[in-house]
């Protein structure tokens, strides 16, 4: 679809010319250690029929000494041969494993600081402060400036903002997916740096833009944060993604395949048993990213109802490029360019920001585009 097939052709070729040249390598130092051992042993025989040979003649050696010499010499044959392969194999498998040492000895780029701490059981008062961030050190335009925001427990904070604004890295900083370059997040007050992944992640629940659900049965992939789950905490969370109808349309129920040997889902319905997934660990803190994008508006508005009851004692951040997402959200946070524009709640928004004007009427005011 991309006119892309010669380019993806040579970049496939070059791929191969390398490993090639690597084969060609080893098999040469291969086809130059084999004759080289066979005319060390053939040299060996000869220069024993050379200077045995006249003193079996001579009387001081018996031909069985010569015999038996020359067997020796037989036998060391075949052990040779077998060094020479090793050292071609020992070849192969050096350039293999220096292939691998460099994926393993990739460190992860969030790590325990020393001396992290266990988090405690957390209310879910998410906090950031002051945070900017950039991918890389060399960038000159941040992705997040200065941003500064507060979730209160029970909250359901929404995150609007066009393609690119930094929705998604903002609420990535919470799991420390990354850390941001100037500022800090804090839960509870304190900074997630302080803490270890682990148990930071443990009182989250993120259900990402890009879902990811492995092969095996739907109940797998909603248990994949808890494996212990009882089913009728599997069904609860499912109910409350709007997953158990469709998934109960299918024979196998919970047991269905999904993945490369079973079912294909949909994206809609990846996306449920992603939130579904995401609420069955009962998270302190709940982090939809564009998690209904694919959902209808009338199914992606009882899933915001359910989701609200699930998590009524937590905190709830729900990433959206649509208005129609955010109507019912506690608080709106307007992002531009890495930057809060403004907060308020839809109303309050409605009165009092341009640019949230503008959204809402490119989206819903005219027309009443609803998936804009
Ligand atoms: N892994 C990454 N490495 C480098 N730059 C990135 C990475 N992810 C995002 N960016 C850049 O950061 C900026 C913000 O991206 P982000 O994904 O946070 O936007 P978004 O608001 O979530 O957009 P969308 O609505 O399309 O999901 C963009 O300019 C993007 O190009
Ligand atoms: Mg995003």
């Amino acid at each position: 679809a991309f006119v892309r097939a010669n380019q993806e052709k040579a970049r496939f070729e070059a791929a191969s010319t390398d490993f090639m040249q690597d084969t060609v390598q080893a098999m040469r130092l291969f086809s130059l250690l084999v004759p080289t051992l066979y005319l060390f042993v053939n040299c060996a025989m000869a220069a024993v029929v050379w200077f045995g040979g006249p003193r079996v003649v001579g009387g001081s050696m018996t031909e069985g000494q010569l015999v038996a010499f020359v067997n020796y010499l037989l036998a060391m044959q075949f052990p040779l041969f077998l060094l020479g392969t090793m050292a071609t194999v020992y070849s192969a498998a050096q350039a293999s494993s220096g292939r691998i040492l460099e994926i393993l000895d990739t460190a992860p780029g969030i790590q325990n600081q020393h001396g992290a701490r266990t988090l405690p059981h957390v209310k879910g008062r998410v906090a950031f402060e002051d945070v900017s961030f950039s991918y890389s050190q060399q960038s000159d335009v941040p992705v997040l400036n200065g941003v500064n925001l507060i979730a209160e427990p029970g909250e359901t904070v929404a995150i609007l903002g066009a393609t690119g604004s930094g929705k998604s890295s903002l609420v990535h900083l919470i799991p420390r997916f990354y850390d941001p370059t100037a500022g800090r997040v804090t839960i509870d007050g304190i900074d997630v740096r302080d803490v270890t992944v682990q148990s930071l992640r443990q009182q989250l629940g993120v259900a990402l833009q890009h879902t990811v659900l492995l092969s095996g049965t739907i109940r797998d992939n909603i248990r994949y944060g808890q494996p212990d789950a009882e089913d009728e905490q599997v069904v609860a969370a499912a109910k409350a993604a709007q997953a158990h109808d469709f998934v109960m349309n299918f024979p196998a129920e919970y047991d269905t395949e999904i993945g490369q040997r079973g079912v294909r889902l949909s994206g809609g319905q990846r996306q449920r048993i992603a939130i579904a997934r995401a609420l069955l660990v009962k998270p302190r803190v709940l982090i939809l990213d564009d998690a209904t994008s694919s959902v209808d508006a009338e199914t992606e508005a009882k899933i915001e109802a359910a989701v609200q009851r699930w998590m009524v004692s937590g905190t709830t951040f729900i990433v959206a490029q649509r208005v129609s997402t955010v109507l019912r959200a506690d608080r709106i946070v307007v992002l531009e360019r890495g930057s809060v524009v403004a907060v308020g709640t839809h109303p309050q928004l409605l009165a009092s920001s341009s640019v949230y004007r503008e959204i809402y009427e490119s989206q819903l005011g005219s027309g009443g585009a609803a998936d804009g």
